[in-house]
């Protein structure tokens, strides 16, 4: 039985989701979401489907439907921001969607909280543990043991090497990688082709390879 979802966010993350729910369908005949709309503070539509309501309104879905919802708001180097608006959604668990794309390896050791995202490509070894409404983009190799928090993002080519971490809301960055036991920690970010050989600290955002420190995130 299709389930209802409304993607929370707009065309960059939401729209990678909603492709995503599309292409399950379409290619791999798998029809456990049908897709409701958009929750969006600015637009009207996105991606050809309609915004039912702006983030103050998620209150209301859940309490006259059985809708679930999947969080595509990260706002790249405002991580704190993005959490506030996560808790302040309030979304339950067991309302969360959790969306893989098919062509995923997920092994079937590894845990996968509520809400979580998975787009095409994407490997997830045994025992990786993630956090609830973390995205994971297209090519992403997530290692063996790792641990990832809630809320991350993992953008497109992001590799996790084994035993690593990632602390609450944080990021890493197109084509990125974490050596094998090094934590990105939270609300960080490792910024586009870096490598981290070191610990990031909380806050902070680091880029090259290997990576130094750039600044720390904004915290509004
Ligand atoms: C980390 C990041 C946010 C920094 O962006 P920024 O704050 O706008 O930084 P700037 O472009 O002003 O660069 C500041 C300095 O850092 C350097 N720098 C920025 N990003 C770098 C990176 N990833 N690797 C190496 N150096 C980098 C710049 O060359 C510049 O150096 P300079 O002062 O010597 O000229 C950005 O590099 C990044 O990784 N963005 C995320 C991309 C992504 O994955 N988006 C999601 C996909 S849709």
């Amino acid at each position: 039985m299709k389930k209802k979802v409304i993607i929370v966010g707009g065309e960059g993350n939401g729209g990678v989701i909603a492709s995503c729910i599309e292409d399950n369908q379409k290619r791999y005949n798998d029809y456990e979401w049908e897709i409701v709309g958009f929750i969006n503070d600015f637009e009207e539509q996105v991606c050809g489907y309609p915004v039912i309501g702006p983030l103050s309104s998620i209150k209301r879905f859940l309490d006259t439907t059985d809708y679930y919802f999947s969080w595509g708001i990260h706002l790249v180097g405002r991580n704190v921001l993005t959490e506030k608006m996560y808790r302040e959604a309030n979304i339950p668990k067991n309302r969360l969607a959790t969306i893989i794309h098919k062509s995923a390896f997920v092994a079937k050791n590894a845990i996968i909280e509520p809400g979580v995202f998975i787009m095409a490509n994407c490997y997830v070894g045994p025992q990786a543990i993630i956090g609830s409404s973390s995205l994971i983009m297209a090519n992403s190799m997530i290692g063996h043991n790792i641990e990832m928090g809630e809320l991350c993002h993992c953008s497109v080519g992001a590799i996790m090497t084994g035993y690593s971490k990632m602390g609450i809301c944080s990021d890493i960055a197109v084509g990125s990688t974490i050596l094998a036991y090094k934590k990105i920690g939270a609300f960080a970010m490792l910024g586009a082709a870096s490598l981290a050989t070191h610990d990031i600290p909380d806050y902070e955002i680091h880029v090259g390879s290997p990576a130094k420190f750039l600044k720390r995130i904004k915290e509004d």
